[in-house]
C-alpha cells in the first residue's frame, strides 16, 4: 500500500449507490489521496461533500481519468461498458458495481468473505466485478454452510428494495405512495371502505421506471426477461453463485421488487451433501465474516429490512430444518442493498486490492 494514499474516482457520484461510496470511503478511512466525483453533464457544476470538504462533480469524458489509481464504477452497465476499459487503459483499476463485466473469464467477481484470491486475476483486464446485491449477501451466508455440509442445491426468492433499481425508483414510488396515501381526500370513516372498494382512482398510475405501480405492490420482474422466461436478475443468482462459489451448486431464483425503500430480503431454502442442523448452522455462522445472526423466534427476533439499513453487516435469521428433504435447511437473510449489496462489498475489494496489490 502507497502512504501517500490514492487518487480515487467514484463514476455515478451522484447516484444511490455513488452517495455511499463516498460515506463509506470516508467511514473506513480508505487510503484517498484525491477524489475525482464524476456523473453525467446535467450534474456538472454541482458539489458534493466528502472528508467535510465539497468537491465538484465534473462530467465523465474519456480523459476523466488521467493518473487515477482506483475507478469505482456505478453509472449503469453501458457507461461501464463504454468507459472501463478506456480507465483500465490509462491504468486505472476499475471496479465495477453493473452486471456488465461479471461473467467475463478474464474478470474477477468478489465476495470478500467468499474468495478474496479471486482478486489477483485483476491483472488481466485491469477490471473488477462487483456481484450483484442479491447474490452478495446470500454467499456471504452459504459460503460457511458449503464449506461445513457441501451445498448440492439452492431455491431462492428475493424481496428486493426499490433503491436498487436508482434515484429515480425511489422518487417514483414516493410520489406513487403519497398519491395513494393521500391523493384524495378519504376521511378517517369511509377510508376503509374505500379501499375495500377498489381503489378504482389509482389502478391507472403512471409510472415511467417499472413497467406497473410498484407503490403497495409486488413485482415479480427485475432487469429484463430472457429467452428461458426468468428473468435476467435471477439469472444473475445462479450464473453468478457458480462463478464465485461452487459451479456445482444448483440455483434456482425468483426475484420479486416490494414497496420497500432500502435492504433485500430473501428466502433461502438450501439442501445439502451432508446432514447439517439448524444449531450447527447457526454456531458457524455466529463466528462467520460479515454475517449477523438474529434468530430467536420467541422474542420475534428475525432479520428485518430496519435493522439492516446503514449496517455493514448480512443478517441471517428463521434457521429452521426443511422437514421436506433428508438433508436441508431453510432461512431468512436481510442485508442493505446499497451498502454490503454494493458501496461497501466494492470498497472492501478495493481494501484488498491497495493492501496487497497496488
Ligand atoms: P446524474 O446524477 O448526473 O444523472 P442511480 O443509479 O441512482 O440512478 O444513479 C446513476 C448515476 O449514474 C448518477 O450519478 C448519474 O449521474 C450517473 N450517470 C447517468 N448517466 C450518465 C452518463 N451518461 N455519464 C456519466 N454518469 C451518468
Amino acid at each position: 500500500m502507497k502512504e501517500q494514499g490514492y487518487k480515487v474516482a467514484v463514476v455515478g457520484a451522484t447516484g444511490a449507490v455513488g452517495n455511499q461510496l463516498l460515506s463509506v470511503l470516508e467511514q473506513r478511512s480508505f487510503p484517498v489521496r484525491e477524489i475525482v466525483l464524476l456523473a453525467s453533464g446535467r450534474s456538472a457544476g454541482r458539489t458534493l461533500t466528502f472528508r467535510g470538504e465539497e468537491h465538484p462533480v465534473q462530467e465523465l469524458t474519456e480523459s476523466s481519468f488521467d493518473g487515477v489509481e482506483v475507478g469505482l464504477f456505478s453509472a449503469g452497465g453501458s457507461i461501464s461498458a463504454k468507459f472501463a476499459p478506456i480507465a483500465a487503459q490509462a491504468g486505472c483499476v476499475v471496479i465495477d458495481n453493473t452486471a456488465h463485466f461479471r461473467m467475463d473469464p478474464d474478470v474477477p467477481l468478489v465476495v470478500p468473505e467468499v474468495n478474496p484470491q479471486a482478486i489477483a486475476g485483476y491483472t488481466k483486464k485491469n477490471i473488477i466485478a462487483n456481484p450483484n446485491c442479491s447474490t452478495i449477501q446470500m454467499l456471504v451466508v452459504l459460503k460457511p454452510i458449503h464449506d461445513e455440509a457441501k451445498i448440492e442445491r439452492v431455491v431462492v426468492s428475493t424481496y428486493q428494495a426499490v433503491s436498487g433499481t436508482g434515484k429515480d425508483a425511489l422518487e417514483e414510488m414516493l410520489v406513487q405512495s403519497r398519491l395513494m396515501a393521500c391523493g384524495i381526500e378519504w376521511t378517517k370513516e369511509d377510508s376503509v371502505e374505500r379501499l375495500l372498494e377498489g381503489m378504482a382512482p389509482y389502478k391507472k398510475m403512471a409510472t415511467s421506471v417499472y413497467p406497473h405501480r410498484i407503490a403497495f405492490e409486488c413485482l415479480p420482474h427485475i432487469d429484463v426477461f430472457l429467452e428461458n422466461d426468468y428473468t435476467k436478475e435471477e439469472m444473475k443468482m445462479v450464473w453468478e453463485t457458480g462463478k464465485i462459489l461452487d459451479p456445482a451448486i444448483r440455483v434456482t431464483a425468483t426475484t420479486v421488487r416490494v414497496p420497500s425503500f432500502f435492504g433485500h430480503s430473501e428466502a433461502v431454502n438450501v439442501e445439502t451433501e451432508r446432514e447439517i442442523t439448524a444449531t450447527r448452522a447457526r454456531e458457524i455462522l455466529n463466528s462467520a465474516p460479515g454475517v449477523t445472526v438474529l434468530d430467536d423466534p420467541k422474542r420475534n427476533l428475525y432479520p428485518l429490512t430496519a435493522l439492516a439499513m446503514g449496517a455493514y453487516g448480512t443478517f441471517v435469521g428463521r434457521i429452521r430444518r426443511d422437514e421436506s428433504v433428508d438433508h436441508g435447511l431453510n432461512m431468512w437473510i436481510v442485508s442493505d442493498n446499497i451498502l454490503k449489496g454494493a458501496a461497501l462489498n466494492a470498497v472492501e475489494i478495493a481494501e484488498i486490492l491497495v493492501d496487497k496489490y497496488l
